[in-house]
């Protein structure tokens, strides 16, 4: 089985909620404090475009919903698509699509904000070779991308009904310091309060 089925056919089975999101038991206060945490690396996007892969139930869709002239929020698992668009459906400036992130395509310099929260590690490395070039391509001149991955010091892939790979820092920032201006990385601060996890890390790139 290729990883487009092992990992759409994973996702499509969880109920539409936020402990899917993490996929773990999780309080309101959590989902907060992550938001919170992430949401202050992304700049002002007031009337600006953004695209974001991974959307799930729309918990970041939901914060440039409000503030971008344009937001496009994709998923693969059409639960998490259906509960997105619900609860934006009085938003005329969002796009909710039910497809997966290795099978779009946009016009050059479509967005100005590019958002990932824990996509890639449901990816191959071919695959995220393949979409660092992309979004590359997709973003605008002075956009921003950010991404969040969960990662570990040596690299770990698992195939055992759950497919992820928790790839090494090195191998995030040596891949899209390729085409785009490194502003910064760091981890999440909840995750080393809460649980002493340091790997959840995130990125912040520029296109020059
Ligand atoms: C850990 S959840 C995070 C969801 C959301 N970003 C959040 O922070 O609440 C990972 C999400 O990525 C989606 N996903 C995984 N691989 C995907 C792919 N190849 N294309 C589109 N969505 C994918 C899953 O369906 C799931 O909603």
């Amino acid at each position: 089985m290729n990883r487009a089925k092992k990992t759409q056919g994973f996702w499509s089975q969880k109920e539409p909620t936020v402990e899917s999101m993490f996929l773990k038991e999780i309080g309101a206060d959590l989902d907060l404090e992550e938001r919170r945490e992430i949401l202050q690396e992304i700049p002002n996007l007031t009337g600006r475009t953004v695209l974001e892969l991974g959307a799930g139930i729309g918990r970041y869709t939901n914060h440039f919903a409000w503030v971008a002239s344009q937001v496009t929020a994709v998923d693969f698992a059409p639960q998490f698509v259906e509960k997105n668009r619900a609860r934006h459906a009085s938003f005329p400036n969002v796009n909710c699509l039910c497809a997966d992130a290795m099978d779009l395509e946009f016009p050059d310099e479509s967005f100005d904000c590019i958002f990932m929260n824990a996509l890639m590690m449901y990816l191959d490395h071919a695959e995220v070779e393949q979409l660092q070039e992309r979004l590359a391509r997709w973003l605008k001149k002075g956009g921003t991308l950010f991404f969040r991955e969960n990662c570990t010091p040596t690299g770990e892939h698992r195939d055992d009904g759950y497919y992820v790979h928790y790839r090494t820092l090195h191998f995030y920032t040596e891949l899209f310091d390729r085409q785009l201006q490194f502003i910064k990385q760091d981890n999440l601060k909840m995750f080393v309060h809460r649980y002493s996890n340091p790997f959840q890390c995130y990125w912040v790139y520029n296109k020059a």
